[in-house]
C-alpha cells in the first residue's frame, strides 16, 4: 500500500467481488484456537495489521501456527500447551488484540505484559482492568489514567478466579468478550449487562463450542449475557472459514450509492445482525441496497450486498443504532455528506476513543474537502447535498479515516489526496486493488 493515495473523480464502480475476513471474528478464532486442545483449520483468515501481533503473539506462547495465504493452522494442547511470553506481547495498534489477549492470558493464568503503539497506548483500558481485577486477576495497567502498558502478574493456577455481574457503562463487545474468555476459569456466572446490544460473535463462537452462554435482549433493549463455566474447561479445536467483513463492505458499499453509475455486488459477506446497523441507516436514507442471505456458516449469518447510485436523503442516528454500526461512523459520514438535507448523528461519544479521536478529526477532514459538517460533543451534524471540493488530507493514523476520505475522491470536483494512507493496510489491505478491479481510478506514491 503506498504511503499517499490519490482517488480520481468520474469512474463508476461496476462488477463483483469479495471482501477480507471479518475482523473481529478472527481475532476471537486466533485467540480460541490458542486455547483449545488439537489442530484448528481457520479459513479466510483476516491476514492484515491487526492480526499480525496476535498471530505473533501465538508465537511468543509457544503455540506451533502455519499461515498459508489466509488459511490459518493452529496446533494446541490446551493450557498445558503454552508456555510464558519471556518477551513483553506487542500489541501493535489493535486494542482488540490487547483488551481479549488480556483476557485469554487470565483465564491460564500465565503472566506476560501487554504494550503497543504510541495510539494505543492512550486507548482506556481501565474498563477490562477494573473487572478483571474484581475476578481476582493479578492485573495492573501500568500506564497513566489506566492505559497501557498492562501488567499480569502470575495467577496461581489451581485457583479459580470469582464470578462477576458487570455493568459497563458504555457498550463494547472487546470488554464483554475480555471478560467471558477470563470466565472459562472462574469459579460462578459471569455476567454482563450491556446498555445496548454490541456484537455478538464471541456469544456464538462459545456456543458453537459447547460452554454453556445464555445471552437475553430485554425489553429495555439492554442485553444480559451469562457464561456459567464448567469445573474444568478444555475447548475443542475450530474448523472455520469465515465470512467477509461487513465493516469493509461498508466503504465499498457507500463509494457505490455515491458514484453516479455504480453498481457493485460483495459475496459472501457477513450479515450479523449485530453489525448491520450501516445497512438500516442507509436504507433509512432511501439506498438502492438489496441483501440476498444465503444461510448460516457456523452460526453466523452470511449473504450477498448488492449497491447501486442512489439519490440519499439526510436521517438521525442515536443509541442503539449506534452501536451496531460503531465502526462504520466515518464512511456513513460521507453517505450523509451527499445525502440531500441534514444529518445528525448522537450518543456516539465512544467514537473519541477509537484509532483516533474519530468525531474531532472526520469533522475537520471532511471539512477540508467543503463537507458542511459540525462536531457535537458526542457526534455530528451534516447539511448534506453540496459537491465536495477534492483536496488534501490526512488519516490521522486511523485506518477506517483513510479509506473513508479515498471514497470521497470518487465523487468530487477534483481528486483526493490521502496521506499517511498505507495505515489502511490495518484492516483492508487489498483497498486500492480491489476499487480498482470494480473500475476506480487510484493512484499511489511512497
Ligand atoms: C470490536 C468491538 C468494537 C469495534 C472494534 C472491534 C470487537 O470496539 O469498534 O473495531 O471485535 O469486539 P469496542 O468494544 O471498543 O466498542
Amino acid at each position: 500500500m503506498p504511503k499517499t493515495l490519490k482517488t480520481f473523480p468520474g469512474n463508476k464502480l461496476r462488477g463483483q467481488t469479495h471482501l477480507p475476513g471479518d475482523k473481529s471474528i478472527s481475532h476471537r478464532a486466533i485467540i480460541l484456537a490458542a486455547l483449545g486442545n488439537g489442530q484448528s483449520q481457520i479459513e479466510n483468515l483476516l491476514v492484515a495489521g491487526v492480526t499480525q501481533p496476535m498471530l505473533q503473539a501465538l508465537d511468543q506462547l509457544g503455540l506451533d501456527t502455519n499461515l498459508e495465504g489466509t488459511t490459518l493452522v493452529v496446533n494446541a494442547a490446551g493450557v498445558e500447551g503454552l508456555r510464558i511470553p519471556n518477551t513483553p506481547i506487542f500489541c501493535g495498534n489493535s486494542a482488540t488484540t490487547m483488551r481479549l489477549l488480556a483476557g485469554a492470558l487470565a483465564a491460564v493464568g500465565l503472566p506476560a505484559i501487554l504494550d503497543g503503539s504510541d495510539g494505543l497506548r492512550r486507548r482506556p483500558m481501565a474498563r477490562i482492568v477494573d473487572p478483571l481485577w474484581e475476578m481476582g486477576v493479578p492485573i495492573r495497567a501500568r500506564g497513566e489514567g489506566g492505559t497501557a502498558p498492562l501488567d499480569l502478574a502470575p495467577r496461581v493456577t489451581d485457583r479459580s478466579l470469582r464470578g462477576i455481574k458487570h455493568h459497563p457503562p458504555v457498550a463494547s463487545a472487546q470488554v464483554k468478550t475480555c471478560l467471558l474468555l477470563a470466565g472459562l476459569a472462574a469459579d460462578d456466572t459471569v455476567t454482563i449487562h450491556e446498555p445496548a446490544p454490541s456484537r455478538d460473535h464471541t456469544e456464538r463462537l462459545f456456543a458453537s463450542l459447547g460452554l454453556n452462554i445464555e445471552r437475553l435482549e430485554n425489553p429495555d433493549g439492554t442485553v444480559t449475557v451469562s457464561l456459567h463455566p464448567a469445573d474444568e474447561w478444555e475447548l475443542p479445536p475450530l474448523q472455520l472459514a469465515l465470512p467477509g467483513d461487513i465493516s469493509s463492505a461498508a466503504f465499498l458499499i457507500v463509494a457505490a450509492l455515491t458514484t453516479p453509475g455504480s453498481a457493485i455486488t460483495l459475496r459472501d459477506v457477513g450479515l450479523n445482525p449485530t453489525r448491520t446497523g450501516l445497512l438500516d441507516a442507509l436504507q433509512a436514507m432511501d439506498a438502492n441496497l438489496e441483501v440476498q442471505p444465503r444461510g448460516e456458516r457456523h452460526g453466523e449469518p452470511v449473504g450477498d450486498i448488492t449497491a447501486r447510485y442512489s439519490k440519499l436523503q439526510g436521517t438521525e442516528i442515536a443509541d442503539p443504532l449506534v452501536v451496531r454500526m460503531i465502526d462504520e461512523m466515518p464512511i456513513f459520514a460521507l453517505a450523509a455528506a451527499h445525502a440531500q438535507g441534514q444529518t445528525l448523528v448522537r450518543d456516539a461519544e465512544e467514537l473519541r476513543h477509537k484509532e483516533s479521536d474519530r468525531i474531532t478529526a472526520l469533522c475537520a477532514e471532511l471539512q477540508t474537502l467543503g463537507v458542511n459538517i459540525a462536531e457535537t460533543p458526542d457526534g455530528f451534524t451534516i447539511q448534506g447535498g453540496t459537491s465536495l471540493t477534492g483536496g488534501t488530507v490526512q488519516s490521522h493514523g486511523d485506518h477506517r479515516l483513510a479509506m473513508t476520505l479515498a471514497i470521497a475522491g470518487l465523487n468530487a470536483q477534483s481528486p483526493v489526496t490521502v496521506h499517511e494512507a498505507d495505515i489502511i493496510t490495518e484492516s483492508f489491505p487489498n483497498f486500492a486493488a480491489t476499487l480498482r478491479s470494480l473500475g476506480a481510478s487510484l493512484a499511489g506514491k511512497e
